[in-house]
């Protein structure tokens, strides 16, 4: 029969690669929790009207890269995998009324996140983000506080070589009078620009700024920017939000074409690259402030920023830069039994060490004593216990180092004691 591979555009994350993704999650699932940030868990996939209102027609997320869940029997139930967490947890805070909670309220998650891509390094089909929400601050504090934590958190990977990119999208009113300018602008250049952003100017004329192509950039180059259409308020804001990083000496780069691919974002939006990763997929965490997308949801007019950092991307980073993550755990010590009566005293020790929490490994079939002890040298153990007839008449064990090859016989009752004190 034919083998069957993963899907196109997903990983198996294998042993051997979790020492690393085992240091990211625990760094940040320790960096959240310090930073006040609680623990969230939503649904894999949610109603496709949840992402329409949050995400947005017409951007690549929603028009090309949805993943639609259907019923074995064809029932069209309206549900998509989730491309991104936000969505789902703003949902949360919405539907469990936790605007009624003392406000401010941070939530994080680990969340897997698909999204219907062409796969390449760095880009896949399914890939797993730390997400983390502060819901329910309109102040740029909340804004700096995000940053803060994704900053702290890329730093605690022991990651170098990072760019922050910082830039303002002001209100929804403010970017609508900007949009509306850009369209008069470009409109009698339309011919000019690439294909892409031709479409764009249509669909998502902001997305216009992010493109790559030099000719559209030339013609952007001349043309008036966003934060020329801010309001005091929005100076102020964007303003209060670099004070405070200039204070805690985060470095930024001010970068007015960062409008980010989710329609959601006003006032801050940020992203964190590498700078020694190329192309398109050198951001390893991005996002911003949302205050519309709470009533677009149906909740209440409270404020919203949060970030979604790529544990696929700092993990490959992590790798890059020589990092070698959590070591997996080994057993301190492997039981071997030379005979019969042996092996039903090994499986005494075995329960009573296990149960006091200690890392124990065993060979309970009937392999010769030698064949156990190249098992308890491959294992990893420190030690060796091996029992006999006699050890078990005797209730002694005889503990072998294993590094050092030195025997000792130590009585069965204090092993526990032994094995935790060396
Ligand atoms: P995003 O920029 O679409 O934002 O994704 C956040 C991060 O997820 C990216 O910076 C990147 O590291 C990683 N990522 C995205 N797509 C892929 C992919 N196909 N393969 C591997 N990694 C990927 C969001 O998703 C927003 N929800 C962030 C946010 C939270 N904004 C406010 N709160």
């Amino acid at each position: 029969m034919s083998q069957i591979n993963a899907p196109r555009g997903t990983r198996d994350i294998l042993p051997t690669d979790f020492g690393l993704w085992h240091a990211a999650q625990t760094e940040g699932q320790q960096v959240a929790e310090q930073m006040g940030f609680r623990q969230i868990r939503t649904p894999l996939y949610e109603e496709i009207a949840l992402f329409e209102r949050s995400i947005g027609e017409g951007t690549d997320v929603m028009d090309k890269e949805l993943f639609l869940v259907r019923g074995k029997h064809g029932e069209d139930e309206h549900l998509a995998l989730r491309p991104e967490g936000t969505a789902g947890i703003v949902r949360a805070y919405i539907e469990h009324g936790m605007h009624t909670w003392p406000q401010p309220v941070r939530l994080y998650s680990l969340v897997n996140c698909f999204r219907y891509e062409r796969p390449q390094r760095g880009r896949y089909r399914e890939h797993w983000q730390l997400d983390m929400e502060y819901l329910g601050d309109k102040g740029p504090f909340a804004d700096a506080w995000i940053i803060l934590t994704t900053w702290l958190f890329l730093k605690r990977c022991g990651l170098e070589n990072l760019s922050l990119k910082l830039n303002s999208l002001g209100t929804a009113e403010e970017r609508g009078r900007y949009i509306e300018n850009l369209k008069s602008e470009l409109e009698p250049l339309r011919e000019r620009l690439s294909e892409d952003s031709q479409r764009r100017l249509s669909s998502n004329p902001l997305r216009i700024l992010d493109s790559k192509d030099e000719g559209d950039r030339a013609l952007l180059s001349h043309l008036p920017v966003l934060a020329d259409f801010f309001s005091e308020e929005s100076q102020a804001h964007f303003a209060a939000v670099r004070q405070y990083l200039d204070e805690w000496q985060i470095p930024y780069v001010l970068d007015a074409h960062l409008v980010r691919g989710l329609d959601y974002y006003a006032h801050t939006t940020f992203e964190v690259i590498s700078t020694q990763r190329s192309g398109a997929q050198n951001s390893l965490g991005g996002g911003g402030r949302y205050d519309g997308l709470l009533t677009q949801l149906g909740g209440p007019d409270n404020g919203g920023v949060g970030v979604g950092i790529g544990l696929d991307r700092v993990v490959e980073e992590m790798a890059e830069q020589g990092k070698t993550g959590t070591a997996p755990l080994v057993p301190v010590v492997f039981l071997a039994a030379a005979d019969e009566q042996g092996r039903g005293m090994v499986r005494r020790l075995l329960v009573e060490l296990a149960m006091a929490g200690l890392p124990v490994d065993a060979a309970l079939g009937k392999d010769s004593l030698s064949a156990q002890l190249k098992v308890a040298g491959r294992s990893g153990a420190r030690y060796a216990a091996i029992v006999g007839q006699g050890e078990a008449e005797r209730g002694e064990v005889q503990l072998k180092n294993l590094e050092t090859g030195e025997q000792n016989t130590v009585p069965a009752v204090s092993l526990l004691e032994q094995l935790r004190h060396s």
